[in-house]
């Protein structure tokens, strides 16, 4: 049994507990891994490398992919990629492809299962926690507790300068981890892609905690957040990917000045960035990784392809890749109830 691998999309801690996870269960099993070198484009390219034990043990704690990762889309230009990605499959003999991605890397996966019966085995990752069909995401965890941490650094400093902290987040589209790290560090207000905000109500809201003594606040803003009457999405340039999605960021900023002239109280805002995606996985997702990987290895071994590892509760299950990819998980009504019950 020969097995290929690949990482697309952004990074995410978490991805090289799941190449270790998936290597292990295939040479348990006696076959061999293969890694693609910088996702899609690796397969496209044939640029690979050995995955053994020996260059995978040591790699739960290591952030980032070993294998390097891309967002190149092989549908892009169908006619002429697609045929390549095959020609690469059946070069190097595989019995199995297990891609470890997002929306944009799964999709692709479920479409080569669909379109041309390809072994595709898929495994969720994405900090923004925004797939469908698996309770949580591995990098999500991670994404939220250095978010976590460094909002509490701002708040130190905020509180000495009697200040308002804007701390800007990751998430594309889904406010999942603005919502958490506003819930994890009791924010004043938090700004979702799922609820647009009324900036007056917000700033008044603020003004009042100032006048009744708070001498400082924090507002958590997710990068794909909106403004009712003010901008649409607020995007960092005219980049789109291979994907089609835009480069977002910099709403933090507009929110701060807009805070800073409503309200009279000097704002300063903080965009995290890539802070968020970067060092060493958690040991929930090392774990959650590790986990998901052995999940995938088993799949292969099952010969269950066109399927997803997930959580469910605390179970690894799998369900139908095409079912999870084409909808994303925005932040549920229960939860916007519960963290904007302290933005009253
Ligand atoms: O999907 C993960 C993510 O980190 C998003 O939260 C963010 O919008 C995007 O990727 C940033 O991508 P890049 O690394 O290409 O700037």
């Amino acid at each position: 049994m020969k097995v290929g691998l690949l990482t697309g999309g952004g990074d995410c801690p978490g991805l090289n507990p799941v190449i270790r996870g998936v290597v292990r269960s295939i040479h348990n099993a006696g076959g061999q891994s293969i890694g693609f070198i910088n996702g899609w484009k690796g397969i496209l390219t044939g640029n690979t490398m050995p995955l053994t034990i020996e260059n995978t043990d040591d790699i739960v704690s290591k952030g980032g992919t070993i294998l390097g990762s891309s967002r190149t889309n092989p549908y892009k230009e169908k006619d002429r990629d697609v045929p390549k990605l095959l020609e690469t499959y059946k070069n190097l003999g595989l019995d199995a492809l297990v891609a470890i991605g997002g929306d944009d890397t799964l999709g692709v996966a479920s479409k080569l299962y669909t379109d041309y019966k390809l072994n595709t085995v898929g495994c969720p990752k994405t900090i923004d926690n925004d797939l469908s069909c698996t309770d949580v995401t591995f990098g999500f965890d991670t994404a939220i507790n250095i978010a976590v941490e460094a909002t509490e650094r701002v708040r130190t400093t905020v509180e000495s300068h009697r200040r308002i902290g804007v701390v800007e987040t990751m998430g594309r589209h889904a406010g999942w981890i603005a919502c958490e790290v506003a819930m994890a560090v009791g924010a004043d207000y938090v700004l979702l892609p799922e609820v647009p905000v009324n900036v007056d109500d917000m700033c008044a809201l603020l003004k009042k905690r100032r006048e009744a003594g708070k001498q400082w606040g924090i507002v958590i803003v997710s990068e794909g957040a909106k403004l009712i009457g003010g901008s649409k999405t607020v995007t960092q340039s005219a980049k789109i990917d291979a994907f089609g999605h835009e480069q977002l960021g910099g709403i933090g900023e507009q929110v701060a000045k807009l805070i800073e002239e409503k309200t009279g109280i000097e704002t300063r805002e903080v965009v995290l960035g890539h802070i968020q995606r970067g060092g060493s996985p958690t040991a929930f997702d090392r774990i959650l990784g590790t986990r998901l990987g052995l999940g995938a290895g088993r799949l292969v071994q099952e010969k269950k392809f066109g399927r997803m590892v997930a959580l469910a509760g605390t179970k690894i299950i799998d369900v139908a890749i095409a079912d999870a990819v084409g909808q994303m998980k925005t932040v549920s009504q229960d939860w916007l109830d519960d963290v904007y019950a302290f933005s009253k």
